[in-house]
C-alpha cells in the first residue's frame, strides 16, 4: 500500500536516512539537501510539498514538487529562441524536484505507484491551475528516461541540448 504522507517530524529522520545506490548518487541531491532547499523555498514564500513516500507504516522514498512560471532556467540559448519556449512561456507548471525509492525498495512498483500518486496531487491544483508537469533527469539516467517516458512525459530539448546540458527536461501535460 503505497501512499504520500507531509514530510512530519515523525518521518523526518526515516527519510533522511533514505539512499540510492553507489551509482545512482549523481542523480540527485541527498534528502537531507532536499530538505533543506525546499526550507530556503518556504522561507523565500515559494510553495513546495516534499512529501514522504510510505508502503504501509515504513518510509522508503522521498518527492518533492514545487510550482512554478519561468521555463528559461531548464534550457540554453537555442531552447529561448525557440517556438517551443514562446509557448511553453509564462505558463504555470508543477516540477516534480527530487524523486527517490531508497535502494532496497526500487523495483518494485513502488516508484511507479508513487509518482502516479504525486501527479494525483499535482492535479488537485494546490497552488493554482497548470496544464503542465515539469521533471528532469540526468542523460545518463536511462531508467528514469523510459520510465517517464511510459508514464507520457515528453522531452523538451532545444537543439544543441545534449551537449550542453547537464539534465535532460521533460513535460507531461495534465
Ligand atoms: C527512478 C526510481 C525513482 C524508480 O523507482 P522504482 O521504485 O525503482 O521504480 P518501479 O519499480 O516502480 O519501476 C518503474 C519502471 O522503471 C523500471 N526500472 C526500475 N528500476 C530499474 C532498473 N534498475 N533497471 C531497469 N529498469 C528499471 C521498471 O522496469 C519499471 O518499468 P515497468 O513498470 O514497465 O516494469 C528509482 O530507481 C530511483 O530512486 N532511482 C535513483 C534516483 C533517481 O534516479 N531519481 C530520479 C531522478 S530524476
Amino acid at each position: 500500500m503505497i501512499h504520500l504522507e507531509k514530510v512530519t517530524r515523525d518521518n523526518v529522520d526515516d527519510v533522511i536516512e533514505l539512499r540510492v545506490a553507489r551509482e545512482q548518487k549523481d542523480f540527485l541531491a541527498s534528502n537531507v539537501e532536499s530538505l533543506a532547499d525546499a526550507y530556503l523555498a518556504l522561507s523565500e514564500g515559494r510553495p513546495v510539498y516534499p512529501f514522504a513516500i510510505l508502503n504501509g507504516k515504513k518510509v522508503v522514498g522521498f518527492i518533492m514538487i514545487d510550482y512554478a512560471h519561468d521555463w528559461s532556467g531548464y534550457e540554453h540559448e537555442a531552447w529561448l529562441k525557440s517556438d517551443e519556449y514562446k509557448f511553453y512561456e509564462d505558463k504555470p507548471y508543477y516540477y516534480i524536484w527530487r524523486f527517490m525509492i531508497d535502494k532496497r525498495f526500487q523495483g518494485r512498483g513502488y516508484g511507479r505507484e508513487a509518482l502516479k500518486q504525486a501527479i494525483d496531487f499535482v492535479k488537485t491544483f494546490p497552488c493554482g491551475e497548470a496544464k503542465y508537469c515539469v521533471l528532469s533527469y540526468s542523460p545518463t539516467n536511462e531508467v528514469a528516461k523510459k520510465f517517464y517516458e511510459s508514464v507520457g512525459f515528453v522531452e523538451i530539448n532545444g537543439p544543441g541540448y545534449y551537449e550542453e546540458n547537464d539534465e535532460r527536461s521533460a513535460v507531461l501535460k495534465l
